[in-house]
């Protein structure tokens, strides 16, 4: 497990990016942590780094479910679970034939859907008691996916790690 500290959105967009050039065709990546923790916020810095296009703007995907970004170095696909009612409905999405077809999902309270979803990279976010501005981030994985980019994710977010 891996623990980060940022201390505003910005720090969260460069978090973001470092892991968008860490990320392969296949990879699905878990967003948990309430409302307003920066799970979208993420995902626009994600999104940036992945070359998607200003003009196809990321914006929350909560009534749609999925948002899918072509533009970038490989396909991005945004979903937001929190309106889903049943672990079918996320299964009726076919995030994880998206994925294995070459692109990347990143899942807004996809923690609610582990057992559909598969392996995955899973990214928590938590607000800090005394600070807005504050995230603390965990970042663990399902599966065996990051085994060779696990000691290189470590090393490209050292600057905002704390101990475990
Ligand atoms: N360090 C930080 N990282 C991310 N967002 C931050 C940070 N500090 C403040 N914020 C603010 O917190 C809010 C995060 O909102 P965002 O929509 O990304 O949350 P969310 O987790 O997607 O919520 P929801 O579950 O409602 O979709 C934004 O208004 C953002 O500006
Ligand atoms: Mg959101």
């Amino acid at each position: 497990m891996i623990s980060l500290k940022s201390c505003s959105v910005q720090e969260t967009h460069e978090i973001a990016s470092v892991l968008a050039a860490l990320v392969r065709p296949r990879d699905l990546v878990v967003l948990s942590g309430g409302m307003g923790a920066g799970k979208t916020a993420f995902t626009v810095g994600f999104a940036q780094a992945l070359g998607v296009d200003e003009e196809e703007h990321v914006s929350s995907p909560t009534f749609t479910l999925v948002h899918t970004y072509s533009s970038g170095r490989i396909p991005l696909h945004h979903a937001d679970l929190y309106r889903l009612g049943s672990l079918g409905e996320v299964a009726d999405l076919g995030l994880r034939e998206q994925v294995d077809l070459g692109a990347v999902a990143l899942v807004e309270w996809g923690d609610v859907a582990l057992e559909v979803l598969g392996d995955a990279l899973i990214l928590d976010l938590r607000n800090d008691d005394n600070d807005d501005d504050v995230r603390h981030i965990t970042i663990s994985v399902i599966g065996h996916g990051w085994d060779t980019r696990w000691d290189r994710l470590r090393d490209s977010v050292r600057r905002w790690s704390v101990a475990a």
